[in-house]
């Protein structure tokens, strides 16, 4: 999966997310302007000096685009993404390929972790397998020695015979390396949260344009699997991290100021044009807050040297 998404040919060293599925980040500028809430909050509690906004994964930039005419001059604006910076990002906007030491900030991860690469196994006849797969999508499996992944199911599977699970150490492993950067503020994952009570049977897919796909690891399309957002916490709490809030984007949104709510008419009276551009907004924020779709997704938020919920009290 490492190589397919990220080695040399890698799905995405040569493509866009935009090409091939939508994000909160392509939905809306509500989701800046509600980052731009979010930080400015969060830069009252920690200070000014020194603040970013530091976007993990951040695609095309799409996300700080929309912030860039928005924030403070002051505020640093940081891109992280292994891909290279489009030719017409705001020059405002620093692009680069690894999170710097001493964040003193917002960084925020949307969808980001749901493409940190995982193994997958099975469970047979009270043992786990390893599943693995070739580059035409055909499945073997071995079975699975001690080692993080064993580990890792034994700390939050409760097995069962015909479970297919996501091992998420690898990501607990890249959360716990971006908390160690983080000085002070807030970290903030946004992803599709996996539930063990339902989803029981492997979540792993592929998107290619659109379409759902087989996830198979040929370098030609997205690969992606919902986020244990449990053992992503736990492992940032082993980092220092504090305040552990996970909560419905939807809240989160709505409590920042996002709202799906229609303009008043007279205003199509007073100012048509205004009145259009109101109505837009709603529709792209009500996609955003979609309790069926966006809005379901799961912030996740850990501080350092600030709790995270002092942010919305
Ligand atoms: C699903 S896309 C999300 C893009 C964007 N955040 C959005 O919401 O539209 C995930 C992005 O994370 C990037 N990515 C994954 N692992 C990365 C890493 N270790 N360092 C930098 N970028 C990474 C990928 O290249 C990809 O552009």
């Amino acid at each position: 999966m490492s190589d397919a998404l990220y080695g040399t040919e890698g799905f995405y060293r040569r493509e866009l997310p935009a090409a091939h599925f939508r994000t909160s980040a392509h939905a809306s500028p509500a989701l800046a302007h509600a980052v731009l809430e979010l930080a400015g909050r969060l830069a009252a509690l920690v200070g000014e000096e020194g603040f970013a906004v530091v976007d993990v994964g951040a695609g095309g930039g799409e996300l700080l685009a929309s912030l860039a005419p928005l924030a403070p001059p002051h505020w640093r604006l940081v891109a992280v993404e292994i891909r290279e910076r489009p030719a017409d990002l705001d020059s405002r906007i620093e692009w680069t390929a690894d999170v710097e030491y001493g964040v003193h900030g917002l960084v925020l991860a949307n969808e980001w972790l749901d493409n940190v690469p995982v193994d997958v196994a099975e469970r047979a006849v009270g043992q786990w397998q390893e599943v693995l797969v070739d580059e035409r999508g055909v499945e073997s499996r071995r079975a699975l020695g001690p080692g993080p992944q064993l580990e890792w199911l034994s700390s939050w599977w409760s097995a069962a015979d015909g479970d297919r699970v996501e091992v998420g150490h690898l990501r607990d492993a890249a959360w716990a390396d971006l908390a160690d950067r983080l000085d002070r503020g807030v970290l903030a994952a946004v992803d599709y949260a996996l539930d063990r009570t339902r989803q029981r049977t492997g979540t792993l897919v592929g998107y290619r344009h659109g379409d759902l796909i087989d996830p198979v690891p040929d370098g030609s399309c997205d690969i992606t699997a919902h986020v244990l957002l449990e053992s992503i916490a736990a492992a940032g709490e082993r980092a220092g991290l504090t305040g552990t809030q996970l909560l419905a984007q939807s809240d989160v949104l709505a409590s920042l100021g996002v709202s799906a709510g229609r303009p008043p008419l007279a205003l199509a009276q007073s100012d048509p044009l205004a009145y259009l551009a109101a109505l837009s907004s709603a529709s792209h924020a009500a996609e955003l807050l979609d309790p069926e779709g966006l809005g379901s997704f799961s912030w996740l938020l850990q501080g350092r040297g600030v709790m995270p919920g002092a942010c919305f009290g």
